[in-house]
């Protein structure tokens, strides 16, 4: 496998007055956050933090997904980024809190 991970974090950009709402700058001040800190623990050539379109939970964004764990992230700040890393590509577990369950998932908008 090229890669063992990846992180798919959306930067879908929409009209400012659009109502769904998207992640937009925000994903990218996030997209950067992840690149910044792979590097920084040479993961570079490991894992892969990758730019998307919208990934269908614009309400809770700016959205994200580690496969192949499948974890979705909701929320994610820039400040988020090392804790994710640590917790959920350098190790398999999911940090409390920015989790999306399948609840919010099914009632996504
Ligand atoms: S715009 Fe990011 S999930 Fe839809």
């Amino acid at each position: 496998m090229a890669f063992e991970k990846h992180i798919l974090i959306c930067i879908n950009q929409r009209p400012p007055k659009s109502p769904k709402g998207c992640c937009g700058d925000d994903g990218l001040a996030v997209r950067v956050a992840f690149v910044q800190e792979l590097a920084k623990r040479g993961l570079i050539n490991k894992v892969r933090a990758n730019k998307t379109g919208c990934l269908d939970t614009c309400s809770m964004g700016p959205s994200v997904v580690i496969y192949p764990a499948g974890i979705w992230y909701k929320g994610v700040t820039p400040e988020d980024v090392p804790e994710i890393v640590e917790t959920s590509i350098m190790g398999e577990g999911v940090v409390d809190g920015l989790q999306m369950s399948d609840a919010e998932f099914s009632a996504r908008k």
